[in-house]
């Protein structure tokens, strides 16, 4: 799958900012018609986002569109709207279950059908951001081939747990934590919540760090400049890259006289670590891949 590191938030009622996203080098846009958008704009915003897709597909953009929640009342609307080849997905806030899930898939594939594209052609990334999208979260990633990744959102989560949001996140902790197991048994990858404090880079990156460290492959964004440390954070780094490789001949090395583990450069090297080695490698592979095309 092509990479989903850096998924940048665009409001859907701001002309200017969808313009300035045609050229950022976000892996994917995430058109927003939900909470950036006020309840008097939703409609503009859904007729300028319809409007925008074609173009930013034109350009090499990957479009996903962020639609209402099903309890809005405007997820139908939103849906009918924005399904066209244009866009790579859809991302669904606050589910609280796999079936929610459906009911979206349901109406999408009924578009699809109707506009004559391919069945599935539009991909889901459902948030888990309440206290029930949380303890039904492998259910929720699991509900349909479409999911490609489940999304934490920190603010809404916090809101409904009753947490304190603070600033350096220990809160954050346990949630996330169960978003990676939930996605990693579902097979799709978790992409962690947005840093609203975008003039501290610093922050940001330590943020992200810590989300890669705990499994997450991506991150969600609100602001350009978040674009570039995020992404090359979920990048394997050229040392990483060139261990991962040592850690594999080694590996095969081993497996030709016989053996499933060996060591390098004084530590044990068996079969979950050469795994990971080329896991590594086949992300790092992907990001090539799309950065070159
Ligand atoms: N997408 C595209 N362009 C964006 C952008 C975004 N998310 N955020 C900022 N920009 C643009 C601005 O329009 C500005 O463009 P300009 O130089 O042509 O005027 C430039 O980037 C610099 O922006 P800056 O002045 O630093 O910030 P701002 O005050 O204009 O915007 C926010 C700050 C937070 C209001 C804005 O980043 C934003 O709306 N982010 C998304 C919020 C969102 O979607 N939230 C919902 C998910 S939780
Ligand atoms: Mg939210």
């Amino acid at each position: 799958m092509e990479p989903l590191r850096t998924l940048l938030f665009v409001p859907g009622n701001r002309q200017n900012m969808i313009e300035k996203a045609q050229a950022l080098p976000a892996d994917v846009l995430v058109l927003d018609l939900e909470d950036s958008v006020p309840a008097a704009e939703k409609a503009n915003a859904r007729a300028l986002v319809r409007d925008s897709i074609a173009g930013l597909a034109l350009k090499g953009q990957r479009v996903f569109v962020r639609i209402n929640s099903l309890a809005s009342g405007y997820a139908q609307q939103d849906l009918e709207a924005v399904i066209s080849d244009g866009i790579d997905g859809i991302s669904q806030p606050k589910p609280s279950s796999g079936d929610e899930i459906r009911r979206v898939e349901a109406i999408i594939e009924r578009l699809e059908r109707d506009r004559g594209m391919r069945q599935g052609h539009v991909k889901l990334i459902p948030w888990v951001e309440t206290a029930k999208g949380l303890l039904n979260a492998f259910e929720i990633a699991s509900a349909s081939p479409r999911v490609v990744g489940i999304a934490f959102g920190a603010e809404d989560f916090t809101l409904d747990t009753g947490m304190e949001r603070t600033k350096e996140g220990s809160e954050l902790h346990h949630p996330r934590v169960m978003v990676v197991i939930a996605a990693r048994a579902a097979d799709v990858i978790a992409i962690d919540t947005p840093y609203n404090d975008f003039r501290d880079e610093e922050g940001l990156i330590r943020e992200a760090r810590l989300a890669r460290s705990l499994g997450f492959e991506g991150k969600f964004l609100i602001h350009p400049s978040q674009i570039d440390p995020v992404n090359q954070i979920f990048r394997p780094s050229a040392e990483e890259v060139a261990h991962a490789r040592r850690v594999v001949e080694a590996f095969e090395a081993a497996e030709v006289q016989g053996f499933a583990s060996t060591s390098l450069e004084g530590k044990m090297i068996d079969i979950p670590q050469a795994n990971r080695a080329r896991k590594l490698l086949g992300i790092a592979e992907s990001i090539a891949q799309s950065e070159q095309g």
